[in-house]
């Protein structure tokens, strides 16, 4: 097949480039680099360009004919949403919507849209099915939200088929050590304690330690990014065979939730083989963080056969630890 992987220079987009490419598809990259990165990208043929530039969309699908489109890139920090919720929707949904026109003038009926669990907003139970209520409590998740909701509107008027991979905490890096996560600034948990394990930062903060929880840190559902990718690859598949049509969401996690002191536990027992530690400092609670987000993804293993291969969190922490060296080392985010 011919996909074209948006955003495919930036953490989970390489990833997928890379599965696609392994799997014999001719993969092409759009990105514009804002917080890709071109070393990342280097299993597709790359075109550095916006995602909202219409010009250029229409140049690439009339070239490539592609069979379908992964679209990976968004901006995705919740508290910037909240600051500055232009950004959010401008980027998230607008240039979207320019992508899915391009798609459909050009007659392409395949779409795999990144979408989150932050759709769901603070969850009413759990483990979070795709029955359960979708009220999102910042800007970033509306803004995904509005994009599925868009999506089904084009399924009905224009035929365009798609998938929103609703992904719960995405993390972990390529088991081979070629690809791995490198934002700026990070903000999410592993990369940050493995980042005070190599030196990088001084130490890692827990927020709060009083929610309603076993030790009373927050409980999220670690997904490694293999496993993510894997099942946008079989998304994609039954678009494509014809075996699902409309527009379908599956929540992705690995239904098995891990608080924060688990994470730090796991991460020491990592590092602590090659010789490392870390400080852990106490702090208070981040604003919107739910206590406890765990995703049901019963519907996407029964409907697309999915199933997780890295599910332990101990081994998703080791693929992290050997990118992070890495990068302690030889800058590889460049
Ligand atoms: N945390 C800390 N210290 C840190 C960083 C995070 O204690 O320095 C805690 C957070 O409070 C949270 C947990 O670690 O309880 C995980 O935080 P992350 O920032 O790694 O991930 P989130 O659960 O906040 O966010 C993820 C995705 C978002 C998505 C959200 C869905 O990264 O894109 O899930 O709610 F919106």
């Amino acid at each position: 097949m011919k996909v074209l992987v948006v955003g495919g220079a930036g953490y989970i987009g390489s990833h997928m480039v890379k599965r696609l490419a392994r799997s014999g598809h001719e993969v092409v990259v759009l990105d514009n680099l804002t917080t890709g990165r071109r070393s990342l990208a280097q299993y597709g043929k790359l075109i550095v360009g916006d995602l909202g530039d219409p010009a250029l969309l229409e140049r690439l699908f009339r070239e490539y004919e592609f069979d379908g489109v992964m679209h990976f890139a968004a901006s995705s920090l919740v508290g910037e949403s909240v600051s500055d919720p232009s950004k959010y929707y401008q980027n998230n949904v607008a240039c979207t919507i320019t992508l899915l026109d391009a798609m459909v003038r050009n007659g392409i009926k395949h779409f795999i849209f990144s979408s989150t669990a932050a759709t769901f907003g603070e969850p009413v139970y759990t483990p979070i099915d795709e029955a359960h209520p979708q009220e999102p409590i910042n800007p970033y998740g509306a803004s995904k939200l509005m994009l599925e909701r868009i999506l089904k509107d084009y399924a009905f008027a224009y035929g365009l088929n798609s998938v929103s991979l609703r992904y719960f905490n995405a993390c972990g890096a390529d088991p081979d050590g070629e690809l791995g996560e490198c934002h700026d600034p990070e903000t999410h948990l592993i990369p940050l304690v493995l980042q005070a394990a190599s030196g990088r930062r001084k130490s890692i903060t827990v927020f709060g330690r009083d929610y309603a929880t076993e030790d009373g840190t927050c409980v999220r559902d670690y997904i490694h990014i293999e496993d993510l990718c894997s099942a946008h690859a079989l998304a994609l598949e039954a678009l494509v065979s014809g075996k699902k049509s409309g527009a379908i969401a599956y929540n992705l996690g690995n239904g098995s939730g891990y608080s924060v002191q688990a994470v730090i536990d796991a991460a020491r027992q990592v590092v602590i083989k090659t010789g490392h530690t870390f400080i852990v400092e106490e702090g208070q609670r981040r604003p919107g963080d739910p206590a406890i987000l765990v995703a049901d993804a019963g519907r996407a293993r029964t409907e697309l056969g999915w199933y997780p291969q890295y599910e332990d969190l101990q081994t998703i922490i080791e693929h992290a630890w050997h990118w992070e060296q890495k990068q302690a080392s030889d800058v590889l985010c460049n």
